[in-house]
């Protein structure tokens, strides 16, 4: 089941996302987080760090398994996801770092390190919810359009789209990794529950297609409509303008 909740703004959105995890939190404090990095959960992890801080939510029992890590990129990295995380996220809250997850970008062995991986993802006993943000090619994780859906965590070749879109945060287009380790859709699929955050006019088009439109490896969000438990949307006005026009029945104000 899919619940779309508005938000008027990014960061009513984020809010929202925030009220999920919070929820997870005060009901289960030793809660299995699937995290995720991009843009979209930032406010959602600035919102999660004032509520930690007033001593509403605490981190303290969490565990959790990041979804991916771009290959070649040290953890001490301004741009690799494991430095996202330490900065957005794990410096500012009571969370244990040996609780905290992600590939190794830096394996010497890839092929390794996706079992490696695999083991770790297994070891949680099942995740409770899985944050993703969506690409703008309708990715996540760094599951990016294929003639099949990965299950388990591979070596993913990013797209000219996706190396384009992130070429923002890098000095130049040459300095964005081609590769990166990702969770595979199989296992981001087995989580509890799914909290998926879409901002922005660039979103709405992707938004609709990925939960509206045909099931198919090619716009590997779509699958989201197959998953057996709740998908939770937070996406704000932007983000949702499609599936407004489209479906405004499916949207919760
Ligand atoms: C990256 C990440 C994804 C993320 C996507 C969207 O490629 N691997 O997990 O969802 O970018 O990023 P943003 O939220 O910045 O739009």
């Amino acid at each position: 089941m899919i619940k779309i909740i508005y938000g008027k703004c990014a960061h009513c959105a984020s809010v929202n996302a925030a009220n999920v995890i919070t929820d997870l939190l005060k009901s289960k404090p030793d809660a299995v987080l699937g995290l995720a990095t991009g843009s979209s959960p930032i406010g959602m992890y600035k919102e999660l760090i004032a509520r930690c801080e007033k001593g509403e939510i605490s981190f303290k029992n969490v565990k959790s398994v990041n979804l991916d890590e771009y290959v070649g990129l040290a953890a001490d990295h301004d741009q690799s996801y494991a430095y996202f995380m330490s900065h957005n996220l794990f410096n500012h809250v009571d969370i244990d770092k040996a609780n905290t997850n992600l590939p190794n970008g830096l394996a010497a062995d890839p092929a390794a390190e996706c079992r490696r991986y695999d083991g770790v993802v297994a070891s949680m006993g099942g995740v409770d919810v899985q944050v993703l943000g969506i690409g703008n090619n309708g990715h996540i994780g760094f599951n990016e359009p294929a003639t099949y859906f990965s299950k388990g965590t591979g070596l993913v070749d990013l797209t000219d789209s996706t190396i384009d879109a992130n070429a923002r945060f890098f000095e130049k287009r040459e300095d964005v990794p081609t590769q990166a380790l990702s969770m595979g859709v199989g296992q981001i699929m087995n989580a509890d529950k799914i909290l998926l955050i879409a901002l922005g006019k660039g979103k709405a088009e992707i938004l609709e297609k990925s939960l509206f439109g045909d099931v198919t490896p090619e716009v590997p969000a779509s699958i989201l409509q197959f998953f057996k438990g709740e998908v939770v949307v937070c996406a704000d006005e932007e983000a949702l303008s499609v599936i407004l026009e489209k479906h405004p029945e499916a949207v919760t104000k």
